[in-house]
């Protein structure tokens, strides 16, 4: 399957070559890591439901006019993607409040956020801890400019309002997410990239409360191969399976 060069191994995911120089494949790993790499295990069939549930998403994404990296399944871990430049950002978009959020600003987690979504932005460097940025931060060091910037949130806000139906027709409350933005080698299109899975989003069951994603991992809830089985399950019975 990869007869490409390996181009760049991150926590979760590989990289590889295709001879085209436009397109790679992401192959998702089983790996898992929490707080920075502090922690570290493996989760069976993780890699599978990740790109499957990307896929899917992906899909529907596009279906709904946002431009995405991705171009077609190869397995079920897998994926043929457009060769991005990715924006050092760190893009998580909240509908309750959950994680860092509850800590920063010392509220229960759960807890609605009326005027919400809130956007907020991360400077992606690992050695830093990715740490929060704002809109100042960004365009004075150059990390997007103001259009980037403008295009991204516009994008971000409107990921969110095709998932968070999308998730509630499953029986899942998306209460936070993380996306990552690419500006295609090709055009120069800024596309959405990277994942979006268990790992990078809060899912909570509707009808029972439980956390349906990576947090079972983090805090050591048990049942985290289960809780990734039943969100893929749901997503490709809502969303068909993706060639
Ligand atoms: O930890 P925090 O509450 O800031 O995470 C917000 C959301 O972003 C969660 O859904 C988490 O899974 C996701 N996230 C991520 N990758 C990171 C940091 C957060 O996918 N490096």
């Amino acid at each position: 399957m990869h007869t490409g060069q390996q181009l760049y191994e991150g926590k979760a995911k590989v990289v590889f070559a295709t001879p085209d120089p436009h397109v790679l494949v992401q192959s998702f790993k089983d790996d898992a890591t929490a707080f920075n790499g502090q922690k570290k295990g493996s989760i069976p069939g993780k890699g599978s439901v990740n790109c499957r549930v990307s896929a899917a998403l992906f899909r529907l994404l596009e279906a709904n006019g946002v431009q995405t990296h991705f171009l077609r399944l190869l397995s079920d871990r897998d994926m043929l993607m457009r060769a991005v430049r990715i924006v050092p950002l760190e893009v998580v978009v909240r509908n309750r409040v959950a994680g860092s959020l509850a800590k920063r600003l010392g509220r229960p987690e759960g807890e609605a956020i009326p005027a919400g979504p809130v956007v907020e932005l991360y400077y992606k460097d690992d050695s830093l801890g990715d740490p929060l940025v704002n809109e100042s931060h960004v365009l004075a060091f150059g990390l997007a400019d103001r259009e980037a910037l403008d295009a991204i949130t516009a994008l971000a806000h409107r990921v969110n309002a095709v998932l968070v139906p999308f998730f509630r027709g499953i029986g899942l409350d998306l209460v936070d997410f993380k996306l990552e933005f690419g500006r295609s080698l090709a055009d120069g299109a800024l596309l959405l990239a990277d994942e979006i899975s268990p790992d990078t989003c809060r899912l909570w069951d509707l009808a029972t409360g439980e956390r349906m994603d990576k947090d079972r991992f983090r805090r050591d809830l048990g049942g985290v191969e289960d809780a990734y089985q039943e969100v893929v399950g749901r997503v490709l019975a809502a969303a068909g399976s993706v060639e």
